[in-house]
Formats: C-alpha cells, structure tokens, sequence
C-alpha cells in the first residue's frame, strides 16, 4: 500500500496576477506578500534517447535506474489498463487518482504555464511546462519503443531567492491609494509545514492522515509574520501592532525588483527579517487616534468610524489632512497627469536604539523622483524620544500610465539601518 508522507495543496490562483489584486487594505493591517525561499524543489525526467526534462513535485517515489515505457494518454481521463506498467504523459494535472487505478507506473503531466508550486501525487509523478511537454510528445512519437523514468525529488539552494511568487496580490491599494500595499514579503512558496493528522488533505477525496504537508499561498506567508511579529513582542511587550510591523518593514531584506517588475506592489518593504527587527533602532510609530485621523480624511463620518473603532469618534470640522501624513513606514502617492509638481508626507521616529544616536538620512532614487528629507540628521538622547520629519517628493516629468517611480529613505547611525520604501506612481 501507498504511503502518502506529505502533500501539498493544489493553487488555484490564476498565474498572471492585476495590479491593484491587494486585498486587506485597512492602514492598521500587516499584508503579506508570499515569496520564495532558497530551497528550490528539482525533479528530473529522463528518456531512453538520455534527454533531461525538468519539473516540479514532490516525489519522493523511488525509480532506481530502470527505465519504463513511456506512452501518451491525453488528458488522461478515461484510462484502459493499456497504460498499465506505464509511465504516462497527461495534459492536464491532477491529484492521480484515475492513473493508479489504471495501473500506471508514473505520470509527466503537463501545465501550460510552468508551475511553482509542488504537489505531492499518488504515484511517481512529475509536471513539467509546455516546452517540456512538446519534447516529450515529439520523442514518444519519434521513437519505436519509447522509454522513461522519474527521478526522486532532490533540492539545491535557490541562489535567485527571494523572488514574489506570481500568484501573489499585487498593490497599489485600491481603497488608500497613498498608503503602500502590500507592507511585507514572507516565505509562502512550497513551505514543509506541520499538519493536524485529524485534519482533511486538499485535493484528496481519500481519507489519509498526514503529520507534515508542503503549501503554498499568502496563508502560509501570514503565519510566518504573525510569527514574526510575535518573536518582536517577546522582546518588547510594550511596543504597539504599528511599532513591531514597522520594525518588521524597516528590517526587511530588500527584493530586487528586476525580478518583480511591479517592485513595491509586488514585495512591500521586502522580505521579513526577525532576528534584524527586535533591533530596528528607529520605529515609525501608529496610534488609535491617527488611524481615526486618517478615516476622517478619507471621507468617513463620525458615525462609520464608530462602527469600526467601537466608540464614539468625532472628525475635527477643520481636518484637511492626507492619508500621506499616517506615520506609515512606506510612502505612497499616486499621481494623475497634470498633478502638482511636488508632495510632502510627514512623520515621526521614535528612538528605540541607544539611548544616546545620531542617524543620518540616505536617499536612493531611480532618478525620476527627486526626494528631500528635512532634517537629514536626527539626534537623540533618550529612549522613546521623537524627531518628526518631513519628506518631499518631487518630479519633473509626468509618469506613463502604469509607471512606477521608486526611491528608499535610509536612516543610519552606523549600526541600524532603518529603510522606507517611496512610491510615486500612476494607475486607473
Ligand atoms: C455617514 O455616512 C454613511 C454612508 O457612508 C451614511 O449612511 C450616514 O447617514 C452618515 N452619517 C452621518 C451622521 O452623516
Ligand atoms: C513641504 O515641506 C517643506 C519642508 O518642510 C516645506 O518647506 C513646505 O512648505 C511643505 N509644503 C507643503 C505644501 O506643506
Ligand atoms: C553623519 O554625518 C555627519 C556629517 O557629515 C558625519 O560626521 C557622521 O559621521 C555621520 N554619521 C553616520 C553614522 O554616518
């Protein structure tokens, strides 16, 4: 009998992913983006004429060295036991259910975008992109007795990680389009997870208990932050939600965009680092009242911010402030064609380093954005001291629609390095 180690759940999110798919809007949220890790899964195929395809599994099914004859069964639906003994080339992919049952020795299934994501199946199985199955097609009929094995599943260290996985939400935010989203990237790609043995597994019809499980998806990069966030509270039970999210952004490990090219709306402030954030030295801090100032200035009344905050808020009559001014750790501001020539977001750092620092701000541009920061040095000499600052943005040529102008804020004191990701960009 078969025994079923690990499993992993079957993404039916759509591979080419919108701008603006980001859901989980509101400013006093972590959103997460699902990056890779540097385990990267390999599976290997090979054919009787020594061609090496790759592809993506979890099989952990061994071959040996024996090779099977190698047929083509379509889209593998209904099967007659002439698969049997078999190593089969399918259209499409499923959990294997029909292939076992007919007897199959293997299975190459083939998806039309090449997949991330590894799946465990119920027999030796392997599924590789269109290319590699136009090969495979052309060597079974090219050939009088075509032949094949599938090799166990190895992994090597994944030099191009961290990297968004494309089904990953993408920003800007829909709802406060000056406030970025998604904040953070966390591992959410083929992540070997403990699993309930009570519990049902995902694409499985038969009932079978497992103990560990691979997955795959934004649910498996949000418990990677909220256990971030929670190693980040352990060192400091007094900091707020807004305090540890900003030392989980201003940590981050920066992504490179030439491997996202929606950059901030892909990745955030980077992917979280939790050792770096018990010790971010600077935090771009949030409270209760500054959330309700940045609902009045988004146009709710007094009686919706009483739904959400649970107690009666009034909106100052005069508040003509901008979402912008939200201590927020990441700044965001979307532009239309004739917009004015330059916008300031304002903040506040509070000291949580040394008691006694000076930091010094950087700024890196992409050179369309210009970016100002005043003061450029910040002393402290206390604990929770704060220093507020404002940041101007300015451009001198209009953005393509759909472009996307970038920059980061660094603040220094030699020993922490506190980084804000700034955006300027267009959208419809
Ligand atoms: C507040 O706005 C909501 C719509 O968002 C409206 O239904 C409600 O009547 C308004 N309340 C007041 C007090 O203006
Ligand atoms: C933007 O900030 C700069 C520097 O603090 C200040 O001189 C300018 O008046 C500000 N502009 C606006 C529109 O607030
Ligand atoms: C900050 O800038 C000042 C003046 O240029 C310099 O003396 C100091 O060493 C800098 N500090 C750090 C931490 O880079």
């Amino acid at each position: 009998m078969m025994l079923l180690l690990m499993v992993s759940m079957f993404c039916p999110c759509p591979l080419e992913i919108q701008r603006g798919s980001t859901t989980n809007l509101a400013p006093w949220m972590m959103s997460v983006a699902a990056s890779t890790i540097d385990r990267k899964i390999i599976d290997r195929l090979v054919t009787g004429d020594g061609e090496i395809i790759e592809g993506t599994s979890i099989n952990t099914y061994d071959m040996g060295n024996e090779l099977h004859p190698f047929t083509y069964g379509g889209l593998c639906g209904d099967l007659d036991d002439s698969v049997k003994g078999k190593i089969v080339l399918c259209n499409l992919r499923d959990e294997g259910s029909g292939l076992l049952r007919a007897g199959a020795k293997g299975a190459v299934m083939v998806e039309e975008h090449s997949s991330y994501v590894a799946s465990t199946f119920l027999l030796p199985a392997i599924v590789v992109g269109s290319d590699g199955g136009e090969k495979l097609r052309k060597y079974i009929k090219g050939s009088a007795k075509p032949v094949a094995r599938i090799e166990r599943t190895s992994t090597v260290v994944d030099s191009a990680a961290p990297f968004v996985a494309p089904f990953s939400s993408r920003g800007p935010n829909r709802l406060v389009p000056d406030i970025l989203k998604p904040d953070v990237s966390a591992p959410g790609l083929n992540i070997l997870s403990a699993w309930s043995p009570e519990a049902a597994i995902p694409g499985y019809a038969d009932a079978q208990s497992l103990q560990y499980n691979f997955m795959t998806g934004t649910s498996s990069s949000c418990p990677h932050a909220a256990g971030a966030a929670a190693y980040v509270k352990s060192f400091h039970r007094d900091w707020s939600p807004a305090a540890i999210r900003s030392a989980l952004m201003t940590t981050a490990l920066p992504i490179d965009p030439s491997k996202n090219s929606d950059a901030e709306f892909a990745f955030g402030a980077g992917q979280i680092n939790p050792v770096a954030a018990t010790n971010p030295g600077l935090v771009y801090d949030v409270g209760v009242d500054d959330y309700i100032l940045t609902l009045c200035g988004i146009g709710y009344n007094s009686s919706d911010i009483g739904l959400i905050s649970g107690e009666e808020r009034t909106c100052p009559s005069d508040y003509k402030g901008s979402p912008r001014d939200l201590n927020y750790p990441s700044m965001a501001l979307r532009i239309d064609t004739g917009a004015p020539y330059r916008a300031n977001f304002s903040r506040t750092v509070t000291n949580v380093g040394a008691e006694s620092s000076a930091y010094n701000a950087s700024i890196e541009t992409s050179g369309k954005i210009d970016v100002k920061v005043e003061p450029d040095a910040l002393t402290f000499g206390s604990l929770n001291e704060k220093q507020s600052l404002v940041v101007t943005v300015s451009w001198h040529e209009g953005l393509a629609l759909g472009e996307l102008a970038r920059a980061t804020l660094t603040w220094s004191d030699g020993l922490h390095n506190v980084r804000s990701p700034i955006v300027v960009y267009t959208f419809v």
